[in-house]
């Protein structure tokens, strides 16, 4: 093993140690699992965090894209704060939670109704759930790579962990609910419209707009307006799954970013800046099939808790009140880095690619341009292993797999990216060995 893990992070081998007597793999979600431990954190603040040994590293794991605004952020922590003196959970109905829903309709014009509910996971199967109950017809249709959740109708060809696992369907997973979701090639229209010619009972179709859970892939141009083209047409109801994008691309996630309106949306992560939330909203007409009014049953004890609705207040008035700097100054910083890096690999004569966009940007090492699943499932993944691990050990954490994202935070400075390119030349020199 690499030098790092030899005389450092003692403290967190010997938690892993310990966490694997009690805990399925020593950790309580797959992605967080590398070789041959994980950090243990101790605390982060703005855009860093502290592993068990104490040692610093400038984050762009980022929650998985949660943290838009950086670790501790002091408009979310006071709200927090002052709503925790008032009690923790109360399963009534709250004024904030009427507040928070008509912030999210504010940001969100495709939206007319939402309900709160706690997971990206729990938002997607409502949303799927909903569109089923709304055309009563079974099947889904998924793009390969796209990672909704960890539940059955979309754990299928999914990308994140369950790609880097090689996963392709869930065991203890059943045949009946993956045969009613078809999977079809990311930007690949025709594909979806001969799948759609094919099947007369598919009931919705979900999408990650900037599909964030295989590395980072961009929509072709045309591909989502196309998607909404022949959803309309077959009276389709279509998913946007903006659990990653909401509010990250834009206050009003990619919809507002390509400008085009789905009929029910997913968002959690930057919605409450490290909370848990999540939401599902959409059209009044569908929507208003969630029970008690419908018959399309959510129900969830912690939904629209009032610890998460306030800071989910707090993250979307802070990010609506900076948003003419913010997103400007993320793609800025997104750019310089970006071509900073793309230089620096191709100077040290490196095959890669590097996709980015808003305030998200990954590299790949491959020849061949990274446009859906296969193509970066193709790039070498035992590099990019290398790469994480030499980050590691400079102070730079990113999320270690080669399907996941770096994600930017309003929290870094020019000089936490000028320190992370410095760490990347030294990275991509272990690439080269
Ligand atoms: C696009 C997308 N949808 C849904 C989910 C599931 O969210 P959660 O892990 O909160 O269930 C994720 C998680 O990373 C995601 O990236």
């Amino acid at each position: 093993m690499t030098v790092l893990y030899k005389n450092m992070l003692k403290n967190s081998k010997k938690l892993f140690v310990d966490a694997k007597k009690v805990i399925p793999s020593g950790v309580n979600s797959p992605v967080r699992y590398f070789e041959p431990y994980p950090f243990f954190t101790k605390k982060a603040n703005g855009s860093h965090i502290w592993d068990a040994d104490n040692k610093k590293y400038i984050d762009f794991c980022n929650g998985y894209g949660a943290l838009l605004l950086g670790h501790r952020r002091k408009e979310i922590i006071s709200s927090v704060t002052k709503q925790l003196s008032k009690g923790t959970l109360y399963c009534t109905p709250t004024e904030p939670e009427i507040e928070l829903s008509k912030l999210i309709i504010g940001n969100f014009p495709s939206i007319d109704k939402v309900r709160l509910v706690n997971t990206g996971g729990e938002a997607t199967m409502t949303a799927i759930r909903l569109a089923r109950g709304f055309t009563k017809k079974k099947k889904i249709i998924k793009f390969e790579g796209c990672y909704h959740g960890a539940h059955d109708s979309v754990l299928v060809k999914a990308g994140s962990g369950s790609a880097h696992n090689g996963i392709s369907v869930s065991d203890g997973g059943l045949d009946e609910v993956s045969k009613n979701t078809l999977v079809v090639q990311y930007n690949n229209v025709e594909d979806l419209q001969k799948t759609i010619q094919k099947h007369k009972d598919v009931a919705g179709v979900i999408v990650e707009p900037i599909l964030a859970n295989m590395g980072l892939i961009l929509p072709e141009k045309n591909f989502l307006s196309d998607l909404r083209k022949i959803t309309k047409e077959n009276n389709i109801p279509l998913i946007f799954d903006e659990v990653v994008t909401g509010f990250r691309v834009a206050p009003g996630g990619a919809q507002e970013y390509f400008g085009i309106k789905p009929d029910i949306t997913t968002m959690a992560k930057a919605l409450s800046n490290g909370f848990t939330i999540s939401a599902v909203g959409g059209k009044k007409e569908i929507m208003d099939l969630l029970s008690p009014g419908g018959n399309v049953y959510q129900a969830s004890t912690f939904a629209g808790n009032p610890i998460s609705v306030s800071a989910a207040i707090a993250s979307i008035k802070t990010i609506n009140k900076i948003k003419n700097k913010l997103y400007s100054k993320l793609e800025r910083y997104n750019l310089l880095f970006s071509t900073a890096l793309d230089d620096m690999a191709t100077d040290m004569k490196i095959p890669h690619q590097i996709n980015f966009t808003a305030s998200m940007l990954q590299i790949f090492f491959t020849n061949k341009p990274v446009t859906n699943y296969e193509t970066s499932k193709n790039a070498n993944a035992k590099k990019f292993k290398k790469l994480f691990q030499s980050l590691l050990k400079k102070g730079v954490f990113i999320a270690p797999s080669q399907f996941e994202v770096v994600f930017l935070s309003d929290a870094h400075t020019e000089n936490d990216l000028n320190k992370t390119l410095d760490a990347y030349h030294y990275a991509l020199k272990s690439v080269k060995n």
